[in-house]
């Protein structure tokens, strides 16, 4: 693999602390870095290399997914790692991390191949880039990538603008957005599971299933991110990005072997295909909820609008339930329900697909249950699939068997290990490419000027429920319900 500098802005902030130096501390163990990396650390705390090293250790002995066997080891990656006071306003910063990082290129005799790492909030993504622009950080002879982080944008025109900002300095393939699902080992399976298993592959259109239900739920308020949250919400924070994600996907077909421009031109295509909502379609098949005061896991917890730094009218969503449809050959008529909120009464991200009763048609025989497929997501992995048979005691009644496969999320790499190891290599078919994050942003856009208009009911949920009854009801008028709610 090519020797490459990672140069993490926001190297103080919690994000660095919490994902990045474990999963780059568990991508070193794996040997999935290169033989010569350097890891640059970024930020305007007046910190020098021995309080940065001390400050990464300590992340690695709280957050990393593996422990710390051998201090020796842990040592010897530390000494990779610089830090650069660095102020993203200023230009004479830029220019001597330059310096820095041009120094250790030739003490490493190493190509200047530069991996910029946005650990920042969304507002500092122009300057950065303008500034690597113009000090010529980003102009050498080697590869550069430009990895951020959501939210890219606040709604479409922010977002289309910020895109055309961000093209003046890196072209589409040097842009790398990360959006942690598609990150998730669960989420990577997908697209080989479908490709690879015929039987999946027969099932995947509307002739069988019935339904299909993306869940992400949270029992997580606001934290600490009042700021941030309020002006943010459900529909910018998780559905426009992750949930989406999960849509493509899962109904993307995917071609054998497909290729990175393969699987970005597969997911684009379902993101056209889903059926445009119409202001006038939002109140029926959109469902916004806000949590009120309750309880999680028997402790008491205040309502949205009581958290600290929220004000005590904030019409914010906490919760979101939509129903939609995708347009295409594989997927017209089936209807697809997401939803995703905080302070609900369980942590759970999961897909569901339920399957159509075509035997009923034929023998006239009630089935008990429907045939299920679950992908569990969060917070541990599985699949299973429920099937019908015959109780082996009661010899009279069906009864749901479940084929199951779990595994524990201990042994399993993280989001943030698959996506910056996928980076580093250039690839980057788990990122959303410009087009899926435009086409998500318009589709959510009436959504979101309803919203601000107050043109949808904003329902309060108790916390520790599923959310509110309503979007219950979304499912009950079209005769399902939401699985596993219980
Ligand atoms: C983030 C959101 O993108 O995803 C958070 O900003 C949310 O609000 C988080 O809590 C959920 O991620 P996960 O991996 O815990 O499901």
């Amino acid at each position: 693999m090519d020797a490459a500098s990672f140069i993490l802005f926001g190297a103080t902030g919690d994000l660095a602390k919490r994902k990045i130096f474990p999963a780059l501390y568990n991508l070193y163990l794996d040997q999935k870095l290169p033989a010569q990396f350097t890891v640059f650390g970024l930020g305007r705390r007046q910190w020098d290399d021995h309080i940065f090293k001390a400050n990464v250790a300590q992340s690695i002995h709280s957050f990393s997914r593996k422990k710390v066997e051998d201090p020796a080891q842990l040592e010897k990656f530390l000494e990779s790692f610089q830090f650069c006071i660095l102020d993203a306003n200023k230009q004479e910063d830029y220019v001597k991390l330059r310096t820095m990082i041009e120094t250790r290129e030739q003490q490493l005799g190493a190509a200047p191949n530069r991996m910029f790492y946005l650990s920042v909030g969304p507002e500092f993504f122009e300057m950065i880039a303008e500034h690597i622009d113009q000090s010529g950080l980003g102009s050498e002879s080697g590869w550069k990538r430009f990895v951020i982080e959501k939210p890219f944008g606040h709604d479409l025109q922010s977002a289309r603008q910020l895109n055309r900002k961000l093209n003046e300095t890196f072209k589409e393939e040097e842009i790398f957005r990360i959006d942690h699902y598609l990150g998730k080992p669960m989420v990577q399976r997908l697209e080989v599971l479908q490709q690879k298993n015929p039987v999946l592959q027969a099932l995947w259109t509307n002739r069988y299933i019935a339904n299909i239900q993306i869940t992400a739920n949270e029992t997580v308020g606001v934290e600490e991110r009042s700021g941030y949250y309020d002006k943010t919400g459900a529909v910018r924070d998780m559905f426009q990005n992750h949930m989406l994600q999960l849509l493509m996907m899962l109904t993307a077909h995917f071609p054998n072997n497909s290729t990175t421009e393969a699987v970005r031109f597969k997911k684009k295509m379902v993101m056209e295909a889903v059926q445009p909502l119409h202001p006038h379609q939002v109140s029926n098949q959109v469902i916004r909820g806000q949590y009120n005061s309750g309880s999680i896991n028997g402790e008491p917890v205040t309502s949205y609008r009581e958290e600290p730094g929220i004000a005590n009218d904030s019409m914010n969503d906490t919760f979101i339930a939509a129903k939609l449809e995708i347009d295409d050959y594989f997927w017209r008529g089936v209807p697809f329900y997401i939803r995703t909120g905080k302070r609900l009464k369980e942590k759970s991200t999961r897909i569901v697909i339920e399957f159509k009763e075509p035997i009923k048609q034929s023998t006239g025989a009630d089935i008990p249950v429907p045939n299920l497929l679950v992908f569990e997501i969060a917070p541990d992995e599985s699949i299973f699939f429920q099937l019908n048979a015959r109780d082996p005691i009661y010899k009279e009644q069906i009864k749901p068997l479940f084929l199951d496969f779990q595994v524990d999320s201990k042994d399993l790499p993280e989001a943030y290990e698959n996506l910056i190891h996928d980076a580093w290599h250039g690839d980057a078919t788990f990122f959303a490419h410009w087009d899926e994050v435009e086409l998500s942003w318009k589709w959510v856009q009436p959504i979101l000027d309803a919203f601000a208009a107050n043109t949808v009911p904003l329902h309060l949920y108790e916390a520790g429920s599923f959310g509110p009854k309503q979007s219950d009801e979304l499912l009950n008028k079209d005769g399902f319900h939401w699985w596993f709610d219980e």
